[in-house]
């Protein structure tokens, strides 16, 4: 007992020295670097005021002539502006920052760093506002729909923007501690090989973030269309760019099995290139924008901040 507090001591001891010196650029700009292998990437320099203006602006005179009037400019809305407010006030406590902190250093031995936000209940993400997503698909707040199908749904944040529209929700997950969250917010979950099989066809299906995430981008959009109603379907999905795949397993990364050939550099040139991949899958670009994808900070930064692409996907 007397050995594992002195361990928590040193322990905080070490963060609290580690903070002091976070003004140090070297060391933040390293850090950020490495973290990025955990997804959270470009930590904030400046604040969101500053710089939100650049994350939602296209240059639509790159994109090809076919895209170009499928694209919607977003802004930052209030629903986005709360997520960032509560984000920034948890990050500023401490206590609850160094438990995390410290169980996350012990876990990561052995389990992913998704696992681990679903075991904490922390690091929520953020996509789009109810707002936003109603934009995207170009309905009303009174829109009905029967049934939804959320895959690698995460810990259920994001279903849960989108849920009030619909009358049945199933989802999708790999990790373990994440499939406990979404059955504690009563999602039907179901299994990562089943729902391919289940006979059910879904008005919506949302892929939120996972191509990048997982071993068979393109054969998940196969089965996508294989399973959305053939009408009036469509699939809302995000991806971060740049693209840049890679699959985690347990505290490891790996390439995915399946590659997915995105070209170009910029976020418009690879905005192109994917809405061909889209349509060799059977889908067209119905509508498209961008959006920043936040995930709840820790003791370091207030929140976190990728580039995602978010497309509105209809069966050719
Ligand atoms: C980056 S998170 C995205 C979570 C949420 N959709 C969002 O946009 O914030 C990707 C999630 O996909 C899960 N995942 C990875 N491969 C999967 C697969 N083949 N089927 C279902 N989920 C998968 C991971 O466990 C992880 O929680
Ligand atoms: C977020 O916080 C800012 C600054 O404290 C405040 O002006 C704004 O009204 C808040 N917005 C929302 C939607 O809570």
């Amino acid at each position: 007992m007397r050995l594992f507090l002195s361990w928590v001591l040193i322990y905080v001891v070490f963060l609290a020295v580690l903070r002091k010196m976070w003004s140090s650029r070297y060391l933040r700009s390293h850090l950020s670097r490495s973290l990025y292998m955990n997804m959270l990437s470009h930590s904030q320099e400046a604040p969101y005021w500053d710089c939100s203006h650049k994350w939602y602006a296209c240059d639509t005179q790159t994109l090809s002539e076919a895209l170009r009037p499928m694209f919607v400019q977003s802004y930052l809305d209030d629903g986005t502006q709360t997520f960032l407010n509560r984000s920034i006030e948890k990050s500023g406590w401490l206590s609850i920052q160094l438990y995390h902190s410290f169980m996350s250093s012990v876990f990561s031995m052995f389990m992913s760093r998704t696992s681990i936000n679903g075991l904490l209940g922390r690091g929520s993400m953020f996509v789009f506002s109810q707002e936003q997503f109603q934009r995207l698909l170009r309905v009303g707040p009174d829109w009905k729909s029967l049934r939804l199908l959320d895959l690698g749904a995460g810990d259920g944040e994001v279903t849960r923007v989108m849920s009030p529209h619909f009358e049945e929700i199933y989802v999708t997950e790999m990790s373990q501690t994440m499939i406990w969250q979404l059955q504690k917010k009563k999602y039907r979950v179901l299994n990562i090989d089943e729902w391919q099989k289940t006979g059910l066809q879904y008005d919506i299906i949302s892929c939120l973030n996972l191509l990048d995430r997982c071993h068979q981008p393109v054969t998940l959009l196969k089965e996508m269309r294989s399973v959305l109603e053939p009408t009036r379907g469509r699939v809302i999905l995000a991806l971060v760019l740049p693209f840049h795949p890679y699959v985690e397993n347990g505290g490891k990364w790996e390439k995915p099995a399946e590659a997915m050939d995105v070209t170009g550099t910029a976020w418009e040139e690879q905005v192109n290139s994917l809405a061909d991949i889209f349509k060799e899958a059977g889908f067209a670009v119905e509508t498209f924008t961008r959006l920043p994808y936040l995930c709840e900070g820790d003791m370091y930064n207030d929140y976190y901040v990728l580039d995602d692409a978010v497309f509105v996907l209809r069966p050719l």
